[in-house]
This record gives C-alpha cells, structure tokens and sequence, in this order.
C-alpha cells in the first residue's frame, strides 16, 4: 500500500467512515488525527449496531492496529463506553494505542461549549455541545490537562485543583452556572485514567518505526475541508485541522511520509450547524435528498441541511488538501430525480467568481450559478461498475471531475461494502495530473 490520508471534501459526513473502511483493509495501522467526540460513525457488526466516536473503525479487522493520534481531544467517559462496546461484542481492542500527549476533554469542557453557544445568540455557530472547542482552547492557553497528566497521580491533583477552581470562576461569574467540585472531577479522572493506562504509549515513535518498517498506515481525518479551523468557513467551523495538511501535526509524522491523500465527497452537499451554504435547498427536493440520504447527524442526531453538489467547494478542497482522487458518495440519493444542478460558480452583485470567499458575510451572500444537468431516474444501487450506471449518471460523475480536476476513484452507491465501484486504485491509480510549464498534462 503507502501511507494515505483520507479526508472529507466538505463539510463533514461525506461517508469517510465507508471509504476508510474499505481501505482499512489493506491498511496496517490506522491512526485518527483530529476532532474529538464530535464526530461519529454507525457500523453494524452481526446485526448489533456500534457507534464509534474515536476509535478508528479499523479496530473490526484483528489484525490493524488503530492509534488515536496527538491532535485529537480525548473525553474518557466516551473512549471508554467505546471499550465496553467493543468488548461485549466480542472485538479486541488490544491493538488500540492512544496518544499521551492527546488533550483530555474534562467536564468543565462540555459545560462551557454548551454555556457559550447559549450566550453567542444569533451568533452562535452550532456545535456539538461536546466541549471540542473549548478543550482545544485549553491546548492553545497552555492550560490543557494531556492523556499523560492522567497518568500521573500526584501532579494530576495539583494541576486538576487549579483548572477546576479557575474554571469555576468562568461557570459561576460568566456562565451563572453551579460550580463543580474539584475532588469528584480529580476521582472521576483517576479511575478513568486507569482504565485508559494500558493503551496510552509515545504514538509519534509507533508511527515512525512502522513507516521505516514499510507499514501501510491509512490516516484518518474527521469533519472536513470546510469546518478546518484555518481553512473553513470561518467562524462556522470546528476548532482542530481536517485538512489532509492536518494529519502530520496529529500525529507527529513529517509531510515526506505521505504517498497519497483521497477526498471523499457526496454527490451533493450536507451541512449540519449554522453558517452560509450557498446550494442550501430548503423545498421539496431538500427534504427529498434529506430522506433518502437518512441525513441525521451520527453525534447529535440533528437532521443536516441538504443541498445541490457545490464544485467550488469542491476545487477549492482539491487545492488546500493537494487531493490526489477522490471517492464520490451516496450516489443513489439522486437516483429519482428528474434533474440535478451543480454549482459551478457563485455570484455576487452580477460579479461571477470560481473561488470560494473567505469572508463569512461575503459568502453569505453569494448566489450558486448552477448548470443543470438531467437526472437518470432509475436505480443506480445495484451496479457494480462504471459500464452498469445510466449515461447520465456517468456523464454527472464525469462533470464533477472534470470541475473539480481531480480523477474519480471511487464511487458509492449505498452503505454497504458491496454498493461500491472502483474505478481506479485509490492508493496505486493516477494521480492528479501536474502540469508542465506549459500546461500539459505530466504522467505521475
Ligand atoms: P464543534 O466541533 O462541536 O465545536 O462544532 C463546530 C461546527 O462543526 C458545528 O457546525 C458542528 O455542527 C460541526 N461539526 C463538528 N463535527 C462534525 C461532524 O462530524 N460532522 C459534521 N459537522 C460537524
């Protein structure tokens, strides 16, 4: 294989979770590198369903080691309902390892995401109420408590003591909220600590030694392109990097180990949270695509706001991640419709633009162009190769490559492994063609 990073090309729940399962297969190791209990996936393992927040979905193959990387937030009471799960299904989890310099999401964490969302009003930006934002805060103020400080039972208590008294000011005086006590957080913390002990090791080395052993490491973003702190849709984003550039400083592994990165997007566009979504279709067809796409957030159950697929987005995701194919999912969605737009550029004022503005008011007022194209109105779910899909199907897909520039390696026709086709390696096919000085096309 090589060492692939797979990220989401738009605003989270563009199906990584299947994408990341089929090439968990031939994967060694699977590490995730950001986000925190925010994100989620549903899998069914012998008809029982089990809902993954952190564990990479590679801990279902016995023999793939899963690593929960350095930029990702850890909430322990999660992680480890995630451990019960598995456990009483049967699945080891003996070859998870989690990062000791993660940071930790303490229960203060939660309080203030959900206070602050409450106190932003029309401001606010729609998240999880997980405490992701503020336990990344913490890490950037220096004030964040680290897996390894769980392990460490005496400055544990020092340090839990003091981020609880001073957090308490922010709850009671801010928040007007009632304060927690700092002895039952330290006991709470302990026995999690202990539970997690066996796992936590230095994953940055793990990780370095299997690339100098030829190992196939697949790494595993959550969100995607447009909710990167840096490179979203700011403020309407998440608070760690989804962006493939992301996972070298989540995991600790420099950019010249990489071969491959592979996006994953929808055949059209989902948002859950607040923020601009220029192809937002809020009618019958939005409803239509939010029905059919079971469009219900993993996490929080909120029901995502559905649109037509946004090209902008889409190049502009292609770029920041230097995407080299991408996976097209959910295909099927469309599958009823008699005709399917895509956005090919935005407006504003009669100023036609190709790229996506970084100003949020600015985006906010930008009007999809739309070329719209005939739908194929019959089912796509059982074909198994390209030759199988309608002509228009394949002409849909052929448009978004063609728009985006980036070649199609997959495409996903439904949510088992079967309603897949591959039509090129992801990991060994073409890469996205460079160009020359004079602009053509150069063999990868
Ligand atoms: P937070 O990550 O909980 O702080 O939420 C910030 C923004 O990211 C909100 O708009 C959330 O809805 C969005 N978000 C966070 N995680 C996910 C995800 O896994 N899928 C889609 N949106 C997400």
């Amino acid at each position: 294989m090589a060492n692939v990073i797979v990220i989401g090309a738009q605003w989270g729940d563009e199906g990584k979770g299947k994408i990341t399962d089929l090439l968990s297969k031939s994967a060694d190791i699977v590490v995730r590198y950001q986000g925190g209990v925010n994100a989620g996936h549903t899998i069914v393992v012998g008809g029982q369903t089990l809902k993954l927040h952190l564990i990479p979905s590679g801990i279902l193959y016995p023999d793939t080691e899963c690593i929960i990387g350095c930029g990702t937030v850890i909430d322990p009471q999660v992680l480890i309902g995630e451990l019960e799960q598995l456990k009483k299904l049967n699945i080891s989890t003996k070859n998870l390892q989690i990062s000791e310099t993660a940071h930790v999401t303490m229960p203060y964490h939660r309080l203030i995401d959900i206070a602050a969302e409450e106190r932003r009003g029309s401001h606010k930006i729609g998240t999880t109420g997980r405490g992701i934002g503020p336990t990344y805060a913490d890490k950037s103020e220096r004030t964040g408590i680290r897996v390894l400080d769980l392990m460490d039972e005496k400055g544990l208590r020092k340090q839990l003591k003091w981020a609880v008294e001073y957090k308490n000011v922010i709850l009671e005086k801010l928040y007007e909220l009632p304060p927690l006590d700092p002895e039952t957080v330290i006991e709470q913390y302990l026995n999690y600590a202990e539970v997690l002990r066996p796992y936590v090791v230095d994953t940055s080395l793990k990780i370095y030694d299997a690339i100098h052993r030829r190992r196939n490491i697949l790494f595993e973003g959550a969100q995607g392109t447009l909710l990167d702190l840096d490179h979203g849709t700011y403020p309407y984003v998440t608070s760690s990097n989804p962006v493939a550039g992301g996972a070298c400083i989540g995991t600790g592994v420099g950019p010249t180990a990489i071969d491959r990165v592979i996006g994953v997007a929808k055949a059209y566009t989902t948002r859950v949270g607040e923020g601009p979504f220029p192809t937002e279709l809020v009618g019958e067809i939005g409803e239509k695509l939010c029905d059919r796409g079971a469009e219900f957030g993993t996490t929080t159950g909120r029901k995502r706001r559905c649109g037509w697929f946004d090209a902008v987005i889409g190049r502009y995701a292609v770029r920041i991640n230097g995407m080299d194919c991408i996976a097209i999912t959910k295909l099927d969605v469309l599958d009823e419709l008699e005709e399917i737009k895509v956005c090919i550029a935005y407006e504003i004022d009669g100023v036609e633009f190709k790229d996506f503005p970084r100003n949020a008011r600015r985006f906010a007022e930008c009007r999809p162009i739309y070329k719209v194209l005939p739908g194929w109105k019959q089912s796509t779910e059982n074909c198994r190769s390209l030759e199988d899909l309608p002509r228009q199907a394949l002409d849909y897909l052929k448009f978004l490559a063609e728009l985006m520039d980036v070649p199609i390696a997959i495409v996903s026709l439904g949510a088992s492994r079967e309603q897949t086709i591959i039509v090129e390696d992801p990991i060994h096919g073409p890469k996205r063609a460079l160009l020359d000085a004079n602009g053509t096309p150069v063999a990868s």
